[in-house]
């Protein structure tokens, strides 16, 4: 396993149909050619993820959508003139160019434009599409620096650019199914995709199966119970005996009082309190914690998604 910032040597491994690891602004992807199925199925094989779950797949700037999508709706195009490049994920119908193992065999494909510099250099250099997951095991927390990548996977080579600045995921907004839908809370707020395209659908019952949207995803070893900062001394007692975290904002700490628990204080704004959460739970995994209480932040810009992930984090386990 190596890790660097030799972006030629990536792109060099993609084409041969390998894996690469690399940073987005978001958190780091396992990446592969979009349009090879053998080089997509690695990333599945690695992952241990279920092969009918979709791939998101990375463009460079500028890039052509031809190929890569049949019909990119109005609404569409006008959000990712303005929300490209940046953490925001359309789906919409999939072209020629994307294989269908990288769709898990369906006929919408999910489209991103990554900002980070290095991810950029990749895609510019490769000169194709590049599916990619989160590079972490199936059900894990996302990496957000490469270290992180090297903890899960075992991988020929990840490109290293430093800590994510967004720390979670991508937006991602279904064009497919009439009005715009959110299937994901991510790096990108409701309010500035609202603001273009009008108030969004919920994902519904009729959703695709997506990971992110498993109720036990994204999820640390230790336990996660996720509650309203006004519950968090009650939730504190109520797990007496155990060894407890209790991550929240710093301010809120004062408003406490001493809890018996280890605090651990987050930035009090919720951009900053999100590029720092997985790094966060992955650290107290492994000090040993057994149950992290997590407050939950109100659902305003990037509080939607940190409030699903901690939601998430706390869901039933169904994970082998
Ligand atoms: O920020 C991100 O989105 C990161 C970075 C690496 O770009 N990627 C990421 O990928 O989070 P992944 O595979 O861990 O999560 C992508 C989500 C999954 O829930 C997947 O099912 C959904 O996007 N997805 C991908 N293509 C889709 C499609 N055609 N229809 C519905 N959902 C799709
Ligand atoms: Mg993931």
């Amino acid at each position: 396993m190596e890790i660097g910032t030799d972006v030629d040597r990536a792109a060099r491994l993609l084409a041969a149909g390998e894996l690469v690891a690399f940073p987005t602004e978001t958190v780091y992807g396992l990446g592969a050619d979009a349009s090879r199925g053998d080089a997509v199925r690695k990333i599945f094989a690695a992952k241990g993820r279920p092969s009918a779950h979709p791939l998101i797949v990375h463009l460079a700037p500028g890039a052509t959508l031809d190929g890569w999508a049949t019909d990119v709706p109005v609404a569409a195009r006008a959000l990712v003139a303005v929300a490209w490049p940046g953490p925001l994920t359309i789906v919409v119908a999939k072209g020629p160019r994307v294989d269908t193992a990288t769709t898990g065999g369906g006929a919408t494909v999910g489209l991103r434009v990554p900002a980070h510099p290095l991810a950029q250099r990749l895609l510019g250099a490769f000169g194709g599409g590049v599916a990619a997951p989160s590079a972490n095991r199936f059900g894990a927390v996302s990496p957000t620096t490469a270290q992180h990548v090297a903890a899960d996977l075992e991988l020929a080579y990840i490109l290293d650019g430093g800590p994510c600045t967004v720390g979670v995921e991508s937006t991602i907004v279904d064009f497919t199914r009439g009005r715009p839908a959110l299937l994901r809370p991510g790096g990108l707020p409701r309010e500035a995709i609202e603001a273009i395209v009008g108030p969004l659908a919920d994902a519904g019952d009729d959703a695709p199966a997506a990971p992110g949207t498993l109720a036990s995803h994204y999820a640390p070893r230790a336990e996660v119970i996720a509650v309203a900062p006004d519950d968090v001394p009650a939730a504190v007692a109520a797990n007496a005996g155990a060894r407890i975290a209790v991550i929240a904002p710093r301010a809120a700490f004062a408003a406490w009082g001493p809890l018996d628990a280890q605090p651990v204080a987050l930035p009090d704004d919720v951009a900053a309190l999100a590029a720092a959460l997985y790094a966060t739970l992955r650290d107290l995994d492994a000090e040993g914690v057994d149950v992290v209480i997590a407050a939950l932040p109100p659902a305003a810009g990037l509080g939607e998604a940190v409030g699903d992930r901690l939601r998430r984090a706390a869901g039933p386990r169904s994970r082998q």
